[in-house]
């Protein structure tokens, strides 16, 4: 009798313990595996090391970089890996600023991962002021594109949050090809005249929540290229910058629709653009759906509402050339602020395929007085308050 109550008493405490072995959070720092404090020495070969060994083990698994600052060169994180993974960051990671860093255009990729928190109020120093004398893109046309600070690549239900990056060589964040992705209270700052620092661009992924953040750098805030469906942006304070773009699209064939995107309560400051949405010309064909604007406070910006469908990056494009990409369902809703040019409401379609279905309901842009309203191949109706006075052709 008592025998068996030891044995039943021992088993018990066996599977509560290996219950919790598997439930456990284990914690890699990456000083265990050989990461040095101090910004000179390269910590790339530690965090790999600690990311391989987390990534073999099911559980719980954080891979923590401390406070303190660490050299980072190029690296790819892959997975899958066997249990969830988060990556915590409390330190400073600092990229090269020596010329091999821009051999290849990534700083650190996190790819082919399923459940992957990164946390932490760390810093990603991209380094990006020993770069941008090398971004020749505005003249050439077939320019080397420079590392992205972060890039998810095949990345799934994932939670990124308090994480800061400055001073990217090229892009912030870049979320291409993942589903399920949600960034809270992230801070992208760059020089309002660095090249291409884009914040954040979104490709060929569905179900990306963007909130509560601050960007501000020198290109485009957000930008949604071909295949970003589903993405819901609310709370972002843009500036400076060239706003919440959708592409520019149409620059090369067989590119997937943007879709169902909606960007409520989110400000810009001193931006170039607001809500800008650009196709390229000659273009391939594409659509843009289903895209809603609400909420949305602008202050001394150059084009708080834009449609370009003549989209020119390189100043090389014909200006008789049409594009294809269809842009259907727009709604501006409450848009209200201060323009930092007359024409506050551009709408320039393409007469090859214009703009259907497009609504705009209580804008009320300023600019020292009045201000005015250009439209092209625009089809759609106004309703409220109508500031400037509006110029959707409502008859189709
Ligand atoms: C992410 O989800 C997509 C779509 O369901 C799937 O094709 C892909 O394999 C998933 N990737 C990972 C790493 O789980
Ligand atoms: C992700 O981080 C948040 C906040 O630190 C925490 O509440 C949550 O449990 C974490 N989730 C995973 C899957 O690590
Ligand atoms: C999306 O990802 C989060 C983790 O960031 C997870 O908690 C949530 O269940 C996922 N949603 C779906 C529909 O899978
Ligand atoms: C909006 O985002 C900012 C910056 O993260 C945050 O401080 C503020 O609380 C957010 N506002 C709401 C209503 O959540
Ligand atoms: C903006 O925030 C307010 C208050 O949180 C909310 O009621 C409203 O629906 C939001 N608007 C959009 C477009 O998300
Ligand atoms: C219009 O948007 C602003 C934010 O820009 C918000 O504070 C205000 O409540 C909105 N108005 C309505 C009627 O929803
Ligand atoms: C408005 O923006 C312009 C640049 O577009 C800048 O020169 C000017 O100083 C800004 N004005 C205010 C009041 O911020
Ligand atoms: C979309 O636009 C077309 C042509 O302008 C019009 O016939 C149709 O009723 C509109 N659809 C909706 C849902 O407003």
């Amino acid at each position: 009798m008592a025998l068996h109550f030891i044995t039943a008493l021992l088993t018990v405490m066996f599977l509560v313990f290996v219950g919790r072995a598997r439930s456990q959070t284990r914690v890699f720092d990456v000083r265990q595996f050989g990461a040095v404090n101090g910004g000179k020495i390269d910590s790339s070969d530690a965090l790999l090391s600690a990311w391989r060994q987390a990534c073999s083990l099911g559980g719980m698994n954080v891979i923590r970089v401390p406070r303190g600052t660490f050299l980072l060169s190029p690296t790819i994180l892959a997975g899958p890996c066997r249990g969830s993974m988060e990556l915590r960051i409390n330190g400073i990671l600092r990229a090269s600023a020596a010329l091999s860093s821009l051999d290849v255009d990534y700083w650190i990729v996190l790819q082919r991962i399923d459940d992957l928190n990164i946390t932490g109020d760390g810093v990603l120093d991209g380094q990006g002021h020993s770069a941008w004398k090398y971004n020749d893109c505005f003249w050439n046309p077939k320019c080397k594109t420079l590392p992205t600070t972060l890039r998810l690549q095949d990345v799934n239900n994932t939670l990124l949050h308090d994480i800061a990056s400055v001073n990217s060589k090229s892009a912030h964040l870049s979320i291409f090809a993942c589903q399920n992705v949600s960034l809270e209270r992230v801070k992208l700052t760059a020089p309002g005249d660095s090249p291409n620092t884009d914040g954040i661009r979104v490709g060929m992924s569905s179900y990306v929540f963007i909130r509560d953040s601050v960007i501000g750098t020198g290109d485009d805030c957000i930008a949604m290229n071909h295949g970003s469906v589903k993405i819901i942006i609310t709370n972002v304070t843009c500036g400076p910058g060239h706003g919440i773009s959708i592409g520019s699209l149409g620059g090369s064939p067989d590119e997937n629709p943007v879709r169902l995107v909606w960007v409520g309560n989110c400000s810009f400051v001193g931006t170039t653009n607001g809500l800008r949405i650009k196709t390229k010309a000659t273009s391939y064909r594409s659509l843009v759906s289903g895209i809603t604007f609400a909420d949305i406070h602008v202050e001394n910006v150059t084009n708080p509402i834009i449609i370009d469908q003549q989209y020119c990056p390189s100043h090389t494009c014909d200006p008789k050339a049409v594009s294809l990409v269809a842009i259907h369902y727009v709604k501006y809703k409450n848009i209200t602020g201060t323009s930092s040019s007359q024409v506050a409401v551009n709408l320039q379609c393409s007469p090859a395929a214009p703009c259907l279905n497009v609504t705009l309901q209580d804008i009320d842009l300023s600019y020292h007085g009045d201000t005015t309203s250009s439209c092209s191949n625009v089809f759609g109706s106004s309703s409220g308050i109508q500031h400037p006075p509006p110029c959707v052709n409502n008859r189709s």
